[in-house]
C-alpha cells in the first residue's frame, strides 16, 4: 500500500536531505574559515577540538548504550543499584513482591466456556471431546481464585499428527493470549539446555542475557507456554519446570530474580505411550479421573518422573483420526502447504484420489504416521510445479493424481496449463 511504502521512505528522504544540508554548511563554513583566517585558529587548536569531539561523543554513547543495557536488564550489578539507574519500584520496594501479591490478587476471569469449545472444534478436527473438556477446565481455572499456582498445567498426549501442538495454539489464539512455543527436542542434552530457558549463572556463558522462558514470561506473564514434545527434554529441564508448577515462580539464573508463573497456562505434549494411552482412552471414555490415573501409569512407564506426572492439573488423551477426519487434516494441510506458495486450492481443487491414496497410506503405517510426513511427500512432487504456477501469474491450483503421481494444474485459466510433477 502506498502511505506504509512512503513510510519506509521517508526516514532516507530525510537521511538524504540531511547530508545534503550538511555538505552545503560544510562548504560554507569553509570559504568563510579561509577568508577571516578562521580555518589557521582551527588548524592551531586541532588536537583540543578532537579531544572535545571524542569526549562528546563517548559521552553520547554512554548515555545511549547504558539505557540500552538498562532495558535489557543486562547492567553490571554496581550500576544497576545505583539509584538513578534503578526502576523505582526496584528503588523503592521490593518489585517481585508486589508483583507477587497482585497476581494473587488478580481478579478471577470469566470465559464462556461453550463459546471456546466452540471455537476449538471450529479449527480442530476430530477432537471435539477434548476440546469440551479444555474448556471446561479452562473456564474453571481461570475463574478460580489464584493459589500460587499456574491456571493450569495440562498434558495433551496422543499419536503424532492428531491435533495436539495446533490446539495449544488455537486455544492461544482463542484466549487473546501470547504463546510461547519451545520446542523440547531441542533440549534433551540438559544442562546447556535449561541455561537457554532459564538463563545461565553469573559468570557462565550467557549470564549476560535472560533465558528464552524467563524473558518471556517477565514480559507476558499471562501467555499460553507450549512444552511441544516434553518427554524429548532431558530430565535436567524438566526439574526446573517443577518450581514453575508448584511454587508460582521461575528463577532467572543471571540476577536470582523471581518471575511469576501463576498467570501462564502451561500445555506440554508428548507423544509417548501412544498404544497404551489409547486403549487407556476407549476403556474410560467415560471417567475422566480414571483415565488420568491410569494414563499417569502409562506415562511412568514411558520414563516421565513421578514428581512431573504430580504436578500435571490434567491428562487429555487426544483420539487418532478416523474416516474422514484423516482426509479434512490432509486437505487442510494441503491448502495450507499450497498457500505458502503464494496460491490458493481452487475450489473443489484436490483431486479426491489425492486424499483416497493418501488415507490408504495413513492407514497402512498406523498411528505413527502423520498426515505431516504424507503432505510433505507430495509437497516434494509438486513442489517445482507450484514454484512455475506462481511464476506464470497463477491465483490457484489443483491436484490431480495421474498415472505416474500428483501433478498440481493452473486453475481457473481457459485452458488449464499442464505443469509437470511426479510423486516420489
Ligand atoms: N485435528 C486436527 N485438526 C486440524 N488440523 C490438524 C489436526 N491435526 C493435525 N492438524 C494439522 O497438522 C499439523 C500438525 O499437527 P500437530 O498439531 O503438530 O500434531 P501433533 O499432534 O503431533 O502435535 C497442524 O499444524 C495442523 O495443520
Ligand atoms: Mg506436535
Amino acid at each position: 500500500m502506498f502511505p506504509a511504502r512512503l513510510n519506509r521512505i521517508l526516514p532516507w528522504i530525510f537521511l538524504a536531505t540531511g547530508i545534503l544540508a550538511l555538505i552545503q554548511l560544510v562548504s560554507m563554513l569553509g570559504k568563510f574559515a579561509a577568508k577571516s583566517g578562521l580555518a589557521a585558529w582551527f588548524l592551531h587548536h586541532r588536537l583540543e577540538i578532537a579531544a572535545g569531539l571524542g569526549v562528546a561523543a563517548a559521552m553520547a554513547w554512554l548515555v545511549v548504550g547504558l539505557g540500552a543495557l538498562r532495558r535489557r536488564n543486562r547492567l553490571p550489578k554496581f550500576l544497576s543499584e545505583r539509584r538513578w539507574l534503578m526502576d523505582i519500584l526496584d528503588r523503592l520496594t521490593n518489585r517481585a513482591e508486589l508483583e507477587r501479591r497482585l497476581a494473587e490478587n488478580s481478579e478471577p476471569i470469566f470465559v464462556d466456556a461453550d463459546a471456546l469449545a466452540a471455537t476449538l472444534k471450529a479449527n480442530v478436527v476430530g477432537q471435539d471431546k477434548t476440546c469440551v473438556d479444555v474448556a471446561a477446565q479452562i473456564r474453571r481455572r481461570l475463574a478460580l481464585k489464584q493459589r500460587g499456582k499456574p491456571v493450569g498445567v495440562f498434558l495433551f498426549a496422543g499419536p503424532p499428527g492428531v491435533g495436539k501442538t495446533w490446539l495449544g495454539k488455537v486455544l492461544a489464539d482463542a484466549l487473546g493470549r501470547k504463546l510461547l512455543h519451545f520446542d523440547m527436542t531441542q533440549f534433551s542434552a540438559g544442562g546447556f539446555g535449561a541455561t537457554s530457558l532459564f538463563g545461565a549463572a553469573k559468570g557462565y556463558v550467557g549470564s549476560q542475557e535472560y533465558g528464552k522462558l524467563t524473558a518471556a514470561l517477565r514480559d507476558t506473564p499471562d501467555a499460553v507456554v507450549l512444552l511441544d514434545e516434553i518427554e524429548k527434554a532431558h530430565s535436567d529441564v524438566h526439574k526446573n519446570f517443577l518450581t514453575a508448577w508448584n511454587d508460582g515462580f521461575i528463577t532467572e539464573k543471571s540476577d536470582g530474580k523471581q518471575i511469576s508463573t501463576t498467570r501462564a497456562i502451561f500445555i506440554l505434549t508428548t507423544n509417548a505411550a501412544i498404544d497404551e494411552l489409547s486403549d487407556l482412552s476407549r476403556q474410560y471414555a467415560e471417567d475422566p479421573d480414571e483415565l488420568r490415573r491410569a494414563a499417569v501409569g502409562a506415562l511412568r512407564g514411558a520414563g516421565f518422573a513421578p514428581e512431573v506426572l504430580n504436578r500435571i492439573d490434567r491428562i487429555f488423551v487426544f483420539d487418532p483420526l478416523a474416516g474422514l477426519d484423516i482426509a479434512r487434516v490432509a486437505a487442510l494441510e494441503i491448502e495450507r502447504m499450497i498457500s505458502s506458495y503464494g496460491l490458493t486450492v481452487a475450489e473443489g481443487g484436490i483431486d479426491p484420489e489425492v486424499l483416497f491414496d493418501l488415507m490408504g497410506r495413513q492407514q497402512k503405517i498406523g498411528l505413527q504416521a502423520s498426515s505431516r510426513d504424507l503432505t510433505r511427500a507430495i509437497e516434494e512432487s509438486i513442489a517445482d510445479s507450484l514454484i512455475a504456477a506462481r511464476e506464470k501469474g497463477a491465483k490457484a491450483v489443483s491436484l490431480v493424481k495421474g498415472p505416474d503421481g500428483v501433478r498440481a494444474e493452473i486453475a481457473a485459466a481457459p485452458g488449464p496449463a499442464k505443469l509437470k510433477a511426479q510423486e516420489g
